[in-house]
This record gives C-alpha cells, sequence and structure tokens, in this order.
C-alpha cells in the first residue's frame, strides 16, 4: 500500500514588497538580491495575518464534505506559534468545521515542524489506511529592518493531506535524519525577529545535507542517478542551489543539467513569496508540481532542514503526471493579483505588531477569506468571511 502526499495547497498574504525596490532603498545592487540571494519579491504580513489565518486559507482549498470525516489529526508544523499553551491546530480546527473526534497537536523544531508532521502523518496512516491527516507548515520568517536577513523574510502556509494511495506523491520507507544542538539561528520567547548566524547557518545546513544524503544513499543502496529531481528546504532559493551543487559532481553531464532544469521548476513559488520557514520545502515541491514535466513513477528527493539544528533526508515517487496546470493557474492568479506595496508601506507593516490588551484591528485592506479581528478578553478573534 501507497502512503503519501494526497493534496498539498499553500497560501500566502495577498501583498508584497519587490526586492528591486528594496534594493534601492537598501542602497545594494538589486543583482545581489535577484541572483546573489534568488529571491525576486517577499510577501508582507499584515496585522490581521497569522499562522492559523493562513493556514486555514491554504487547508480550506483541500478540506471538503468528501474527507471532512476522514481526517484524524492535524499536526501544525511552525516557530511563529500565537500562545506558549495552547496549539494553533485547535482554533484551525473550529475556522474548518473539522469534527470532534480527531487530534490537534503543534509541532515545533524551527524550519523541521510540518517535516516531523509528515513522517508521523505516513506511520499513523500506515496502521489507519482508511484515515487522513492535515499536515501543515505555517510560518512569518521575520530578521528585521535594515538586517542582512530582511531580504530572505517572507511568510505563508502550506496545507497536505497524507493518506493511502495519494495522488500526488508516494513517500518512500527510507529516510535519514539527524540532529545536533547548534546555535544557528533561535528566537527567545522575548523576541519576534529571529537571531542568526547567517553565514554558519548555511554552512550546517549544507554540512547537515551532505550527510543525511549519503546515508540515505547507504541505507537504500540508490545513488542521485535514481532522481529525477532533488527539492530543498528554501530560506531563500539561492541555499538549495548552493546544496544541489554540492552533490552534482556525483552525476553525470546529462543528469546534471536535468537536475538543474528541475530545480528552477521547484524554485518559482519561492523566489515570489520568500521564506515561509516550515512551508518553504513543501512550496518548493508544490512549484515542481506545478512547473515541470515529469512524469508518474519518477522519483524525487527532498531536504528538510530546522536550524537548531535537525535535517532529513526522504524521497518519494510521483503518482501522476507533471505539471498540474489547474494548481498553477490559481497560484500564479493569487501571486499576480497581489498588491505590491512600497518600501515605506511594507516598513510600517512590519513594525504594527499585535499589543498586550484587547484590540478592534481594521481588516478593510485585507482580502483574505480568514482574518485577526482583534483581540478580546487577551483571546484571538477570527472571522472566516468566506
Ligand atoms: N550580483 C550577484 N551576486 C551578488 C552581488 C551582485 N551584485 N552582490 C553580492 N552577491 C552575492 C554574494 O556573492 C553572495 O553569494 P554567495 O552566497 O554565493 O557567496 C550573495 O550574493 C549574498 O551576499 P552576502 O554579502 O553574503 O550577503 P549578506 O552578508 O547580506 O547575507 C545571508 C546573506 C543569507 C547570510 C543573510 O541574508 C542571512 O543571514 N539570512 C538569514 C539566514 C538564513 O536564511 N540561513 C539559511 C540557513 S536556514
Amino acid at each position: 500500500m501507497k502512503i503519501g502526499i494526497d493534496r498539498l495547497a499553500f497560501s500566502s498574504p495577498a501583498m508584497y514588497v519587490d526586492l528591486t525596490d528594496l534594493a534601492h532603498a537598501r542602497d545594494e545592487d538589486p543583482n545581489k538580491y535577484l541572483i546573489g540571494i534568488g529571491q525576486s519579491q517577499q510577501a508582507v504580513v499584515p496585522i490581521t495575518q497569522d499562522v492559523v489565518t493562513m493556514a486555514a486559507e491554504a487547508a480550506s482549498q483541500i478540506i471538503d464534505d468528501s474527507n471532512r470525516d476522514q481526517i484524524a489529526m492535524i499536526l501544525f508544523g511552525t516557530e511563529s506559534g500565537i500562545d506558549h499553551s495552547k496549539s494553533a491546530a485547535i482554533y484551525l480546527k473550529r475556522l474548518l468545521g473539522l469534527p470532534d473526534q480527531l487530534r490537534a497537536i503543534e509541532l515545533k523544531q524551527a524550519c523541521y515542524g510540518a517535516t516531523a508532521g509528515l513522517q508521523m502523518a505516513k506511520d499513523y496512516v500506515t496502521l489507519h489506511p482508511e484515515k487522513q491527516v492535515l499536515v501543515i507548515g505555517a510560518d512569518i520568517a521575520r530578521y528585521g529592518i535594515k538586517t542582512p536577513g530582511e531580504v530572505t523574510q517572507g511568510g505563508g502556509a502550506v496545507a497536505m493531506l497524507v493518506s493511502a494511495e495519494p495522488r500526488l506523491l508516494a513517500l518512500d520507507d527510507v529516510t535519514s535524519f539527524r540532529s545536533e544542538d547548534i546555535m544557528d539561528f533561535w528566537r527567545p520567547l522575548y523576541r519576534t525577529e529571529a537571531l542568526v548566524d547567517g553565514r554558519y547557518s548555511e554552512n550546517i545546513y549544507i554540512d547537515f545535507f551532505k550527510a543525511v544524503f549519503a546515508d540515505y544513499c547507504q541505507q537504500s543502496q540508490r545513488t542521485i542517478a535514481d532522481f529525477k529531481a532533488l527539492t530543498f528546504h528554501l530560506p531563500f532559493t539561492k541555499m538549495g542551489l548552493k546544496a544541489l551543487r554540492a552533490v552534482l559532481p556525483q552525476a553525470d553531464e546529462a543528469q546534471q543539467t536535468e537536475l538543474l532544469t528541475q530545480f528552477e521548476a521547484s524554485r518559482v513559488y519561492n523566489r515570489k513569496v520568500g521564506n515561509l520557514y516550515t512551508g518553504s520545502l513543501y512550496l518548493s515541491l508544490r512549484s515542481l508540481f506545478d512547473n515541470s514535466d515529469l512524469q508518474a513513477g519518477d522519483r524525487i528527493g527532498l531536504f528538510s532542514y530546522g536550524s537548531g539544528a535537525e535535517g532529513e533526508f526522504f524521497s518519494g515517487t510521483l503518482t501522476q503526471a507533471l505539471p498540474d496546470v489547474a494548481s498553477k493557474a490559481r497560484i500564479e492568479t493569487a501571486l499576480t493579483q497581489r498588491q505590491r506595496l512600497s518600501v515605506a508601506e511594507y516598513e510600517q507593516i512590519f513594525a504594527e505588531t499585535l499589543p498586550a490588551h484587547d484590540i478592534l484591528l481594521d481588516t478593510s485592506r485585507d482580502t483574505s477569506r480568514f482574518v485577526l479581528t482583534g483581540i478580546k478578553h487577551d483571546q484571538r478573534q477570527y472571522v472566516d468571511r468566506g
């Protein structure tokens, strides 16, 4: 029996800052951002959006009356939680109208959380093939205005349904993971912006990738020649390119070209959205599904990395031919219809943070279906305007 990703949806706020504009404002050559970092645009998250609303927006695309009662768990990966105690999954469950007979929990290990959810979901569905698990990766990537990390911000959510006989990707059983206590990126509870040792985090990312890829190959007796595409956690798209280049010499010339072509397909959306932390690898996978011409049965590798640090390399085979033109049309339309902010507008929105007291927010500029309307009696107030 095959277990894997049956459906995969993505959502991001309807406003962005153009990175050529940002480069001019920061007195940098635009090519540093466009080529050196590999980003063209960056989602800007208004105060009326958080991980719950963004996750609801993504998940509502893949949950309907045909599968609502099959969902046994929500595994919500995030490092941008809204409460020290209560999980974002519980809020999401209510917004989606899911039944009470399910488990709803939040998972945290930097950008790795959704991968932990995906692997746990696979194990659960293996034992309960009639059930489905909703896995979320939702985050707001914040480093701060005029910091080196500013160009690697972003935000959004992916929602995945894990099921038996999946329609997108059947996951292989072999997987290689690794964790080590490393201070390359962290965010103390009193901060909304991350602390990061940028270059160090890039080096650790590559080290982890090389280690888990080698271990995976040893366990599975596969080589790079068995992969039609390699996908990566993309905090910024150049990071994935650096990782790919680290193993490319293992491939012959024709396959190197093929892997580089598929990598381009896998970063189309990430270039326009920026960093999603937990969701980045899966946005990249969505991008590959929608922009590549791979065939059913082709094997794809996935590298997940969460600073701090944890990495995993795993794989799956496509269960349908690509591209998914309907998904591509939907996402391209949503991205094209976003409002382009000036740098001054982006800075103003970035500076807005929720107060530690009750507030009624102005939601008139937010076109999303799910919005945060304010705080009442210290409780976040959500509305489904759909
Ligand atoms: N044209 C093309 N490329 C240019 C350029 C230009 N005019 N100017 C600079 N570049 C290149 C640099 O050569 C460099 O490429 P390289 O990484 O291949 O060497 C790249 O652009 C970035 O330039 P750099 O000066 O190193 O950027 P930075 O010091 O401003 O910081 C990060 C870059 C990624 C370290 C920083 O954005 C950061 O800390 N981000 C958050 C951490 C993160 O996401 N880590 C990833 C692991 S999870």
